[in-house]
């Protein structure tokens, strides 16, 4: 089955407002009419006003970076995501490795964004990926099983409104990229494990992009790969000039 291919910029926490429009105005120009790639990008919570007006009338998609698990509350300084929808955010990222690392973020919470996030009728992108001790200890398909346990929340009918990207840690903003074979292996088996959650037509619908120093250099053999649907793409986003040629890599 072909997937259509998804290019997602993670803008960090990078960028000021006039800059974030601007490349969002750049990002949408790029993109223009193309209907043979999905394209989303993904600024800092303060931006996301700004960016979405500047997206208007494109069809780049609007995600956020991240979410609380809870609908309203006493929880200062978080983010719902039904603030997030109001503001016509469209995807939220849940579990990005730095959340989980540096952060904190336990399994627990994970669940509890993916679920209230879904209720909230934002599609989400569910991130995972192993650690260098983890992945030096064998462990790497242990850990895409835990992680990949967050999906058990999502009801069968609404599998097609998740994403799933796959960020060994050790490869993220390290000029360190997996190789395609070892990307592709994991990704097989992230397909493999929403088989198991859901059924194999969800699975092989479900796209599973790969992130970790994708550059405009080694965009096209990732994504040449039968398993990768397309690439989350942190530092070499911030810029059209490269970003552009990644989007370009997938056609
Ligand atoms: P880099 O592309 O900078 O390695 O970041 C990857 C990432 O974390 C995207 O979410």
């Amino acid at each position: 089955m072909s997937r259509t291919p998804y290019l997602a910029g993670n803008w960090k926490m990078h960028l000021t407002k006039r800059k974030a429009s601007a490349l969002a105005r750049g990002v949408a120009a790029h993109q223009g009419e193309n209907g043979n790639r999905k394209v989303a990008v993904f600024p800092a919570f303060v931006h996301l006003d700004h960016v979405r007006r500047n997206l208007k009338g494109s069809n780049v998609i609007l995600g956020a970076q991240n979410c609380y698990g809870k609908k309203e509350g006493a929880f200062t300084g978080e983010i719902s995501p039904y603030m997030l929808r109001d503001m016509g955010v469209q995807v939220v990222m849940v579990g990005h490795s730095e959340r989980r690392h540096v952060f904190g973020e336990s399994e627990d919470m994970l669940r509890e964004k993916v679920k209230i996030a879904l209720r909230a009728k934002l599609d989400v992108m569910l991130c995972v990926g192993e650690t260098l001790a983890e992945r030096e200890a064998n462990d790497t398909f242990r850990v895409l099983a835990r992680q990949m346990r967050a999906l058990k929340v999502v009801k069968p009918e609404h599998a097609s409104r998740v994403t799933v990207a796959y960020e060994p840690v050790w490869a993220i903003g390290t000029g360190e990229t997996a190789t395609p074979e070892m990307a592709q292996e994991a990704h097989a088996e992230c397909r493999r494990l929403i088989a198991e959650i859901f059924d194999e037509a969800s699975a092989q619908a479900m796209p599973i992009l790969y992130g970790g120093s994708v550059k405009a250099g080694n965009a096209a053999e990732l994504l040449s790969q039968p398993d990768i649907d397309g690439a989350l793409v942190g530092g070499a986003s911030l810029s059209i000039d490269d970003f552009g040629p990644i989007l370009d890599a997938a056609n």
